[in-house]
């Protein structure tokens, strides 16, 4: 059931939407075609996805792309995710004054082509004053990796004198996240019919409410992100009250 105008009008988008962009592969297999044409029509999904989200004026929107398990599958499917992005990326360059979508990339971006590194440096740089919605793009992103690198990060600045173990808050530690200073996301969407988290945002995700679909990701348009949002508002919140 979409949300109807009234309702959207009424009713708060929620502020940080998350998506687990899965299914692509399935997708592609339904169709007799190679996996790569269904991260292809992802990519797509994603662009009407990132559009309809600044429409109903969502402040983020996190997108999981690409896990740090991910590396796990053959070269060939893994080099035809990385080509997809850079031509994603290319595009979104180009077309970055139309759009005003700000780019933050979550993840270990040193493990990518150099080529690749530097057009998600150049469309975060060159994309940093825009106030349209603010994509943060997973990629070789993991929540635990995620976790271990914010602790390293942390025993530095203790080594350095800058901190005692003491000192460490959830306040703190949240600022050596790749979300430093991004709100938590109140709704994260997971279409593919998987039942699971894969290691997304473990942290950011304590009192996110979770819907689960049944759509594959290629086929996810406005009306399923409307639907999340319908089941989203459904929800009691009660962060641990009564
Ligand atoms: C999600 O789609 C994209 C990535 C993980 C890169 P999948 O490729 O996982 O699609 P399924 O789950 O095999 O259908
Ligand atoms: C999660 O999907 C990662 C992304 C969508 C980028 P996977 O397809 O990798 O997750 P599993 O393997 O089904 O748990
Ligand atoms: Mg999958």
């Amino acid at each position: 059931m979409a949300i109807s105008q009234t309702d959207k009008r009424t009713l708060p988008v929620p502020r940080h939407i998350a998506i687990i962009m899965d299914g692509n592969g399935r997708w592609a297999k339904k169709r007799g075609l190679p996996r790569t044409a269904g991260h292809a029509a992802g990519a797509e999904a994603f662009r009407r996805i990132a559009n309809y989200c600044r429409t109903l004026g969502v402040e983020y929107l996190t997108v999981y792309a690409f896990s740090t398990e991910n590396w796990k599958r053959s070269a060939e499917e893994v080099s035809g995710i990385m080509k997809l992005l850079g031509k994603y990326l290319e595009e979104a360059l180009r077309d970055m004054e139309k759009n005003h979508v700000r780019f933050k990339f979550f993840g270990d971006l040193t493990r990518l082509e150099p080529k690749l590194r530097k057009l998600c440096m150049d469309a975060e740089s060159r994309s940093a004053g825009y106030r349209g919605v603010q994509v943060n793009f997973c990629l070789n992103y993991g929540g635990r990796d995620e976790l271990v690198r914010a602790a390293q990060a942390f025993a530095r600045d203790v080594a350095e004198g800058k901190y005692s173990a003491e000192d460490l808050s959830e306040e703190l530690l949240s600022g050596y996240l790749y979300s430093a200073g991004v709100p938590d996301p109140e709704l994260i969407i997971r279409p593919s019919g998987e039942l699971r988290t894969s290691n997304f945002l473990l942290w950011q995700s304590a009192y996110s409410e979770y819907v689960f679909m049944d759509v594959l990701w290629p086929d996810f348009g406005p009306e399923e992100l409307d639907e999340a949002i319908a089941q989203y508002h459904r929800r009691n919140r009660r962060f641990g009250g009564v």
